[in-house]
C-alpha cells in the first residue's frame, strides 16, 4: 500500500506585498524558515511558489503528517480561501531533497502558464493536469534564492532593523 501523499493546494495571500522588496518577500521568508525547520523534523517535503497574490504549495510525506500540517496551514491568518487542487497517493517523492523548495517567479513558469492557455497565474481554476505540469516544472527549477542558513540571517536582520526603527520612534515620541 502506498502511504506517501502528494497534496497541492492554492490560497490567497493576505499580506501586503512590500514595494521595493529585495529578492524575497519578508513574510514569505518567515514562512519558508518555519516550513523548512518543521518539515525536516516531520519528514515532509515540497515546494512553495508565490505569484500574483497566490500561494501554490506542494506537500509530500506520510499521509497523516501531510494532513496534520494541512490543518495547521489552514488556520494560518496569512492567507485565505485554501483550495486543494491535487491529492494523490504516490510511490515516490518529487521533492525528496527539499524540506520546502522555494520556486521564484520567472520566465520558465510564465511560459508554461501561457502555453497552458492561461493569461496569468490564477491557479484556483487550473485543471488537475495543469497542476501536475506546474509541479513537474518545479522539480526542474533551481532554488537559487536563499539557503536555509541565509534565510535565518535574513530574518535576523529583518527583526534587527524593525527593532531599531521602533526604538527610534519611541525615543522621538518621548522627547
Ligand atoms: C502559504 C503557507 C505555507 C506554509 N507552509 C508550511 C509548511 O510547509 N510547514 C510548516 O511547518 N508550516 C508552514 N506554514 C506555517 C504554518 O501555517 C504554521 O504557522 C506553522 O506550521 C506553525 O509552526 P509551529 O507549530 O512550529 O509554531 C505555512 C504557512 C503558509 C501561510
Amino acid at each position: 500500500m502506498r502511504k506517501l501523499l502528494r497534496l497541492v493546494y492554492v490560497s490567497h495571500a493576505l499580506f501586503e506585498v512590500a514595494p521595493d522588496s529585495p529578492d524575497i518577500e519578508p513574510e514569505l521568508a518567515n514562512i519558508l524558515t518555519k516550513a523548512r525547520k518543521n518539515n525536516q523534523r516531520d519528514n515532509i517535503g515540497g515546494a512553495l511558489f508565490f505569484a500574483n497574490g497566490y500561494f501554490f504549495q506542494c506537500l509530500e510525506g506520510k499521509e497523516a503528517a501531510v494532513y496534520a500540517l494541512l490543518e495547521k496551514i489552514k488556520l494560518d491568518p496569512r492567507h485565505k480561501d485554501l483550495k486543494i487542487s491535487y491529492c494523490k497517493r504516490v510511490r515516490q517523492r518529487h521533492f525528496k531533497f527539499w524540506s520546502m523548495k522555494y520556486v521564484p517567479v520567472g520566465d520558465e513558469v510564465n511560459q508554461l502558464i501561457h502555453s497552458l492557455g492561461y493569461e496569468e497565474f490564477n491557479p484556483v481554476n487550473f485543471a488537475e493536469s495543469d497542476i501536475n505540469s506546474i509541479v513537474d516544472l518545479f522539480t526542474r527549477i533551481d532554488d537559487n534564492t536563499l539557503s536555509d542558513s541565509s534565510l535565518r540571517e535574513y530574518h535576523r536582520l529583518n527583526v534587527f532593523w524593525w527593532q531599531r526603527f521602533a526604538t527610534r520612534l519611541l525615543r522621538r515620541s518621548a522627547t
